[in-house]
């Protein structure tokens, strides 16, 4: 037991290491210490930070060793700098910094030989490795932002997302109301606020097949959808107003259409692919338009775990085996969602695809703990964040590892954050059907056999 949990840590650890690797050798060092937006960290400042987190808590706490580098210990705190003042600080050089986690991670693979699996919290079924795996693939996705918004040319390649059979799917699925198993106590690297396992009510709802696509998004866009504020939260308006936003980031109108720079190349946006970097705002303005609304993140996870038949949560929406190709688009394979309807075997029971990978969903719910909740092994991961002022999104985007992505996974942002990978797709409650309000789309998707916006494509 211990030995195959050795090795699942270590394994974890190396992948993590290799896609540091990856994202940060392919450009140069003028590259890893600019700032390439004020949103975000150095490069450089990821990487050290990556190695002093596990300096922190897989050598000096797990294997009681002596500190490496107690000395940058405050320049690596990210509550201590926030992002936009990081490149002021005395960072370690490119060079230095890889030394300095190689040197680190060295250490920890001794570590990891001689400590026993269990009889601790911290260290029963490897929790820690698995924690200190899913911080460094954790910033890995925030450095893959950070390539995103870095401008010239390319720097990542990857081939394109795999073109599962297009089929007709209906637009939307009803989920039965009842109580379900939300979160988790026996998954053993969940962190903190996915746990304990409680049994939730949740009233019927329809839940959209797919994520929200961007043909779908332009149509709200052309019906003037920016301009409306009745679609809009007044803090979501007020945000737009300001900053001049009138479509998703990264998006320019060219002729009649839409481009959008992704990783350095410009393209025409795909309507059948998932929207993409969205604000909470955005989303919740796109959803009243469409007479809908985002899922409540109970809904959200209901319709990703619950199995109507046996009553269980599941681990993943197509069952309890970890993630492969087949299930999802995750891991930066590739540099893009793939098309909304693609990865039938990763659909879960009642038919709704693709809530693991592709794109973070944004969901109604503000972050809070559980019933139950107990920060470990610091208030600082989870706890200090919980509040109205952060909204949950689920499922992962193609820039997350599966070790940091579960049917229990919770991440969180600002609202108004939209450079992260994320989407959405709309809901309503059951009982809407047949009432006055009719959704919006009803002629131009709902109700026939293909999702709204996504064309006869899907
Ligand atoms: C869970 C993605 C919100 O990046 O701020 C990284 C993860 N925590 N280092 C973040 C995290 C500490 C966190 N998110
Ligand atoms: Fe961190």
């Amino acid at each position: 037991m211990t030995d195959e949990l050795r090795l699942r840590a270590l394994d974890a650890l190396t992948a993590a290491r290799a896609r540091t690797a990856v994202l940060t050798s392919c450009v140069d060092d003028g590259d890893l210490t600019a700032q390439h937006s004020p949103l975000m960290s150095p490069l450089v400042w990821d990487l050290a930070h990556i190695g002093n987190q596990e300096e922190q808590w897989l050598l000096r706490t797990v294997g009681r060793a002596e500190a490496l580098r107690p000395d940058i210990d405050s320049i690596y705190d990210a509550f201590e700098h926030p992002r936009a003042s990081r490149p002021t600080l005395p960072l370690l050089a490119p060079a230095e910094a890889r030394t300095y986690a190689s040197d680190v991670r060295g250490r920890v693979l001794d570590i990891l030989e001689k400590t026993e699996l269990e009889g601790s919290r911290l260290v029963d079924a490897g929790f820690a490795f698995g924690m200190i795996a899913q911080h460094e693939q954790q910033h890995d996705e925030t450095m893959l932002i950070t390539h995103q918004l870095r401008r010239g040319p390319a720097a990542l390649t990857a081939p394109e997302p795999p073109d599962h059979p297009h089929e007709p799917l209906p637009a939307e699925v009803l989920v039965p109301g009842g109580p379900f198993t939300m979160g988790t106590s026996t998954e053993p690297w969940a962190l903190d606020n996915e746990r304990p396992a409680h049994r939730r009510e949740v009233a019927a709802f329809w839940i959209d097949t797919v994520p929200v696509t961007c043909g779908a998004y332009q149509e709200f866009i052309a019906d003037g959808g920016y301009e409306d504020p009745r679609w809009w939260a007044p803090a979501g308006w007020a945000q737009i107003r300001e900053h001049g936003i009138g479509a998703p980031l990264f998006w320019r109108r060219e002729g009649s259409g839409w481009v959008r720079r992704r990783f350095g190349v410009t393209e025409e946006v795909p309507a059948g692919e998932p929207v993409l970097h969205v604000s909470w705002y955005e989303a919740d303005a796109y959803a009243r338009w469409a007479g809908r609304r985002l899922p409540t993140e109970a809904e959200w996870e209901k319709a990703a775990r619950h199995d109507p038949e046996s009553d269980r949560s599941r681990r993943y929406p197509w069952g309890d085996a970890d993630p492969g190709p087949a299930h999802a688009n995750l891991g930066q394979r590739h540099l893009r969602p793939a098309r909304a309807g693609a990865y039938p075997e990763g659909a879960s029971p009642l038919g709704v695809r693709q809530l693991i990978g592709d794109v973070w969903e944004w969901t109604a719910s503000d972050f809070l703990p559980y019933p139950g909740f107990a920060a470990f092994p610091y208030r600082e991961y989870s706890e200090v964040f919980f509040g109205p002022e952060h909204k949950v999104l689920r499922g992962g985007a193609f820039g997350v590892d599966a070790v940091a992505c579960r049917g229990t996974f919770r991440n969180w942002d600002l609202p108004v954050r939209r450079q992260i990978f994320s989407g959405f797709r709309t809901a309503r409650d059951a009982e809407v059907r047949g009432d006055a309000k009719e959704p919006r789309g009803s002629s131009a998707g709902r109700g026939s056999s293909t999702p709204r916006g996504a064309g006869g494509s899907v």
